[in-house]
């Protein structure tokens, strides 16, 4: 049986399976093999920030409401705040700090700059993510198909359309590349 233990700053899940102890994690972060001995249950929000050092993904609902915590799971999207370390054996992670080459900004890193696309940033991390593999998958989005990409993605600071303005922006660097 699964408890589910949710406080505000924390929450992980716990199963009869975890109360044996640690278990060795392999996993490749930002291109980068990795191996910790950690609670299966521990979320990877905490494997990244308080493990491996990675603070951009940020906890903000804890449930998959907020996006604030995205990154790239095999190449598809994930929450980092509801995968648990027993899920990420051999998978392949990407942060925010894996998408800068050689200290050299990724586009949409660039394009969020010159477009003053954050107030508070909490958001940023997330939605950055979510377009970096956006724009993996379709260069040339329309306005419409990234606000449909960024429908998981909340921003309280009403930041939504410099937002769309630098995503569109890298878009448009990408295709001139
Ligand atoms: S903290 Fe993961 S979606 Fe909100
Ligand atoms: S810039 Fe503050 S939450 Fe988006």
């Amino acid at each position: 049986m699964a408890i589910k233990l949710i406080f505000p700053e924390h929450q992980f899940a716990m199963t009869d399976a975890h109360a044996g102890g640690l278990k060795e994690l392999k996993f490749v972060v930002n291109g980068k093999s990795r191996a910790i001995r950690i609670d299966p249950g521990t979320p990877l929000l905490y494997i990244l920030r308080n493990e491996l050092g990675l603070c951009s993904p940020r906890y903000g609902c804890g449930s998959e409401q907020c996006g604030a915590c995205k990154v790239i799971v095999d190449g598809k999207m994930g929450f980092a705040c509801t995968l648990t370390a027993e899920e990420l054996d051999g998978c392949d992670i990407r942060t925010l700090e894996g998408l800068a080459v050689d200290g050299s900004l990724h586009v949409l890193q660039q394009a969020f700059l010159a477009e003053n696309a954050a107030q508070c940033g909490y958001c940023a991390s997330g939605i950055i993510m979510t377009a970096a593999l956006l724009l993996e998958e379709n260069q040339a989005p329309s306005r419409s198909e990234i606000q449909q990409a960024l429908v998981g993605n909340l921003c309280r600071c009403g930041a939504h359309n410099r937002i769309i303005q630098a995503i569109q922006r890298a878009a448009q660097e990408l295709s001139i590349e």
